[in-house]
């Protein structure tokens, strides 16, 4: 199973990399009073609630997780859609949504795989509309081919997700060789399970119900520990980032 899956199951709701305060900057940096929101890879819904709370026009999930798609649509009620689809191919109009929200989703997804989903996201915004993006990043940009093959690797085989974050020269790249004006770039501490920021980000209650959760099922915190030491082994090149690339004007 997926670590991002595995934790959920263990009552984790927020699974990307700069936790709910780096969510707060991307989603107030996105601009999302009265815009046409689409999220890419919604998950459990927890920042499609956020979302809302901003008073979108209008909200749009798309998901390719068939229970991710039940559980975002009934955190909706009503106030928006989710279609399952992939989010390299969202069937949404060209030129159609002012902003694309979209996090811990691009990491997972191959190199090309990575160009198709920030394509699509250029193609469905409208001129000047902005994709408001919170992943994970590697630094420094000077880390060495091998490194990075050393860091994804020991990610992989610890999430059991091929994940492959970039380094910011790199995420860059991918954004402006899409046609996007990068905008803002800001960075938050990767600290998905330490202590610390799982109660910053589930809150006490839901914290110490995580912790009976792992503490009971041992294959599951065995794996979690797995997941941690891995992330704390590379604690000073593992990072999450926040994007904010603009569609030009004049495209
Ligand atoms: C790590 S979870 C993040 C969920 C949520 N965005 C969050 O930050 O809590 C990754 C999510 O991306 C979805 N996903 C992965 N690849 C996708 C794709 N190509 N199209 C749509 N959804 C995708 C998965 O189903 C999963 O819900």
């Amino acid at each position: 199973m997926p670590g991002h899956w595995l934790l959920a199951r263990m009552g984790k709701r927020v699974l990307r990399p700069g936790g709910l305060e780096l969510t707060r900057h991307v989603l107030a940096d996105a601009g999302l009073a009265d815009a046409d929101v689409v999220e890419l890879a919604p998950g459990l819904g927890k920042t499609a609630a956020d979302i809302l709370a901003a008073h979108p026009k209008s909200y749009v999930g798309v998901e390719s997780d068939p229970a991710a798609v039940k559980l975002t649509t009934k955190v909706l009620k009503r106030r928006g859609t989710v279609v399952q689809a992939d989010a390299a191919n969202t069937g949404l109009r060209d030129d159609s949504r002012d902003v694309v929200v979209g996090e811990a989703m691009l990491t997972m997804q191959s190199e090309r795989g990575k160009d198709a989903i920030i394509a699509e996201a250029f193609r469905v915004l409208r001129p000047g509309g902005r994709y408001a993006v919170h992943e994970l990043a590697l630094e420094p940009d000077t880390l060495t081919d091998e490194q990075k093959t050393e860091i994804r690797k020991a990610l992989a085989r610890a999430i059991k997700v091929n994940a492959r974050p970039l380094t910011e020269a790199e995420w860059r790249e991918r954004f402006t060789a899409a046609g996007f004006e990068v905008e803002r770039v800001r960075f938050a501490r990767m600290a998905l399970l330490e202590p610390r920021r799982v109660v910053a980000d589930e809150g006490p209650f839901r914290t110490l119900k995580i912790v009976g959760n792992v503490a009971t099922h041992s294959d599951a915190r065995r794996r979690i520990l797995g997941m941690r030491k891995v992330f704390r082994k590379y604690r000073r090149e593992l990072t999450a980032i926040e994007i904010i690339a603009r569609k030009p004007a004049d495209a």
